[in-house]
């Protein structure tokens, strides 16, 4: 069996969605926010890390203490914390991509928290649904919404030969500042699109 044969196998035999719906954040995603909407200077919290994608990054653009935890070991932060059950602030400032099905979840939680500046990554889609406005939207509208003007490719964090999502999902950073009262304002993101990157366009 040829190495390509071995990949296209383990992951056919991967689940549907990854445990823990693991999938990385594109580094020059949190780099656009950093340079668009950065949070305070200071400790910053991704309680959901993974392997590391956002708090390299935060990490790399010093001014930054990342503190890192995760439900899982992926091999960076500490591991075994469950965000939504923690009672404690560990930095005033969150910025995570949380899984997809528990995002609601982990904005109301880390809202609730107190933390002073709040960052999810998260499909756009994520506006939409009557029950989430009722619950989300209509009692902590964020202080930004930014959206890439680029698709995003993330992948997998349990393929042993990640292939990517195929940039089919339009992505944002949803921003929260404790004490704003300007309502939400929408802005763009510009990120080199992946595949003019690996045409050698950009
Ligand atoms: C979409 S991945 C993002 C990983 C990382 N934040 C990044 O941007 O690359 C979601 C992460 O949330 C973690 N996770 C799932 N449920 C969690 C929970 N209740 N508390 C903390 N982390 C959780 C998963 O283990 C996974 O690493």
């Amino acid at each position: 069996m040829s190495l390509m044969d071995t990949a296209a196998a383990q992951r056919q035999a991967l689940p549907r969605r990854p445990v823990g719906d693991y999938y990385a954040t594109p580094t020059r995603c949190t780099e656009a926010l950093l340079a668009a909407d950065p949070p305070p200077w200071g400790d910053v919290w991704e309680p959901a890390c993974g392997d590391g994608a956002i708090a390299k990054v935060l990490k790399a653009a010093g001014g930054y203490v990342p503190v890192a935890t995760d439900l899982h070991d992926r091999g960076y932060g500490t591991k075994h914390v469950d965000f939504l059950e923690e009672r404690r602030l560990w930095a005033p400032s969150i910025v995570t991509n949380p899984p997809f099905n528990l995002a609601d979840e982990f904005a109301l939680h880390a809202l609730g928290l107190g933390a002073g500046y709040v960052a999810l990554f998260q499909r756009l889609s994520w506006l939409e649904g009557a029950k989430r406005h009722a619950r989300l939207w209509s009692k902590h509208p964020p202080s930004r919404v930014w959206v890439f003007s680029s698709r995003q490719t993330l992948w997998r964090g349990d393929d042993p030969d990640p292939k990517g999502t195929g940039g089919a999902i339009a992505f944002a950073w949803f921003v929260w500042r404790h004490g704003w009262a300007g309502g939400t304002q929408l802005g763009w993101l510009q990120t080199p699109d992946p595949r003019a990157v690996a045409a050698g366009l950009m």
